[in-house]
């Protein structure tokens, strides 16, 4: 890793030295850089927990453009950090030291959509809302939704294997994602655009880019099939008294609406309050009281009226079992969207309240909020838990339909002695259930040397080689990942 004048000095020998925010149209000159006082917002991430220094971030409009620069630093042994909308909750999209910043977000071109097989191919550098706008207007939708639609790049979801909202419906990115163009650490372009649904014709290579977290390639191009946009959608939110009733009600929803359920996310009273108090106007509490626990389900289709008829019977069966306490159906678009942020403002309204020690975990359902509790008694125990204490809240929520649960500790400050209450406790906890202590956000730096909680030896060896074989002077996103 050289030092910031190093790369200042040695990345663009044909362009002028400086970082100018100009793109000039000489060959490496032409990249665009960024200009001294921007440097910020490349250099720290969405939490404000993690800062680099970079000196340089590039922002190529081309593949050829990332080709280049990517031969020029391998040539000079220059650490390079992909990153793409800069919404990632790891570590992973920032610098660590001095590294050069590759910015994909000059690479924004849809270059085809497929209105018969629903296939779109475009820049990796295409923000996912302005990509499910696009199709929208065509009848279709992005097969993943994230509260950070807004500013991630779809080549940035693909880098993370991002999940959200709608994987429950959906299902991976690996399933969804039919080819990528790849830029290698030493600028060779891996060509596999492919839009075909099927194709056993040796090593699936995109699969190992997916969920790579820039430390193999740069994408650049992604090919992508895109569901139906469903014309017909509900979205109804349930308070609960018990984590308990919530499995229920999970089955019984899973009973009635299997075929058209497109969502089932909860979220824990201490969730909904920090909502409350935190997040951006609009998000109102529609229940009378508050109540332990909330879920929030979906159902997307294509027949509005067989799709509300079975709701109502689900509610019926709901409502004389007695899982549900209280609960609301939206009855237009504006209500939809506002039930909809009482669990999406989640995160925004926990870094509105202080630094969010977040935790990422996959589990069996039934052993999710044993760790919530657990959690929390560990903090209480230390003396850290209160509103003037290290720790103001512990806040359970995430995606229950798969199995995945987000866990926020809003904290004062990110301050060590706080992270050791948590850490490695949380880790081995997980480890024990043998759950993934990343269902959906990636290991970054965060968790570069935590892979060993939810991995084997054997496949840790395995993933090391897979590196070494991409990128062996190891520059791309150095320190991240796997460092064990
Ligand atoms: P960045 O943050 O810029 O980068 C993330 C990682 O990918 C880095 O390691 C970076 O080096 C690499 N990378 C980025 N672009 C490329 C590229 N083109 N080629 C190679 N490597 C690249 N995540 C979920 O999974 N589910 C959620 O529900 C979810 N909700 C979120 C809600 C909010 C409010 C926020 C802030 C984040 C959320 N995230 C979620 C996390 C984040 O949005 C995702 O990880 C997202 O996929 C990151 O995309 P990005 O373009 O911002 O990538
Ligand atoms: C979510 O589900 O809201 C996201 O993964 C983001 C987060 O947990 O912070
Ligand atoms: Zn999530």
């Amino acid at each position: 890793v050289s030092s910031p004048s190093s790369i200042l000095t040695t990345v663009s020998p044909d362009a002028s030295s400086s970082s100018s925010s100009s793109s000039s149209s000489s060959s490496a000159a032409s990249y665009q850089t960024v200009d001294s006082s921007e440097l910020d917002m490349y250099n720290n991430d969405w939490m404000n927990k993690y800062h680099g220094k970079s000196q340089l971030v590039l922002k190529p409009k081309t593949t050829d453009e990332v080709s280049r620069i990517m031969k020029h630093c391998y040539e000079r042994n220059l650490a390079v950090v992909p990153q793409g909308g800069n919404t990632g909750l790891v570590g992973g999209g920032v610098p660590v030291f001095d590294e050069v910043v590759v910015n994909l977000g000059g690479l924004n071109r849809i270059r085809s959509f497929d209105e018969i097989s629903g296939t779109l191919v475009c820049d990796a550098g295409c923000i996912l809302e302005a990509l499910d706008n696009h199709i929208a207007e065509k009848g279709y939708m992005m097969p993943l939704d994230l509260g950070a639609k807004g500013s991630c790049h779809i080549g940035g979801n693909v880098a993370t294997n991002a999940g959200g909202l709608r994987f429950l419906r959906y299902g991976s990115l690996h399933g969804n994602v039919l080819g990528l163009e790849v830029v290698l650490p030493d600028g060779t372009v891996l060509e596999g655009l492919s839009t075909l649904r099927k194709d056993n014709t040796g090593f699936d290579l995109k699969q190992l880019f997916i969920g790579s977290e820039g430390t193999i390639g740069l994408i650049t191009g992604v090919s992508i099939v895109t569901p139906r946009r469903p014309s017909a959608m509900n979205v109804a939110v349930f308070a609960l008294d018990s984590y308990e009733d919530v499995q229920k009600t999970f089955s019984q929803v899973k009973k009635h609406c299997g075929e058209i359920l497109s969502a089932f996310e909860f979220f824990d009273q201490q969730s909904f309050e920090v909502v409350q108090g935190h997040a951006t106007a609009g998000v109102r509490d529609p229940f009378e009281a508050r109540h332990p626990f909330y879920v929030l389900i979906e159902t997307s289709g294509s027949n509005k009226d067989h799709d509300d008829e079975k709701l109502q019977v689900l509610l019926e069966d709901l409502l004389e079992s007695g899982l549900i306490s209280d609960g609301v159906l939206a009855q237009d678009e504006t209500q939809l969207q506002s039930l909809w942020a009482l669990r999406e403002s989640i995160p925004e309204a926990a870094g509105k309240m202080g630094k969010v020690f977040k935790y990422d975990l996959s589990m069996p359902v039934d052993k999710m909020y044993d760790l919530v509790l657990d959690m929390r008694k560990r903090i209480d125990e230390q003396g850290a838990l209160g509103a003037d204490k290290a720790v103001e809240a512990v806040c359970g929520y995430g995606h229950i339909g798969d199995g995945n649960l987000h866990i926020n500790i809003v904290a004062k400050d990110y301050d060590a002695a706080t992270e050791a209450i948590i850490e490695p406790y949380i880790y081995e906890w997980t480890s024990k259930v043998k759950g993934s202590i990343s269902a959906e956000h990636g290991l970054g730096l965060m968790k570069a040397q935590k892979i060993g909680y939810s991995k084997d030896a054997t496949s840790i060896e395995y993933m090391k080689r897979i590196k070494d074989l991409f990128d062996p002077k190891k520059i791309l996103n150095p320190y991240k990942y796997i460092q064990v």
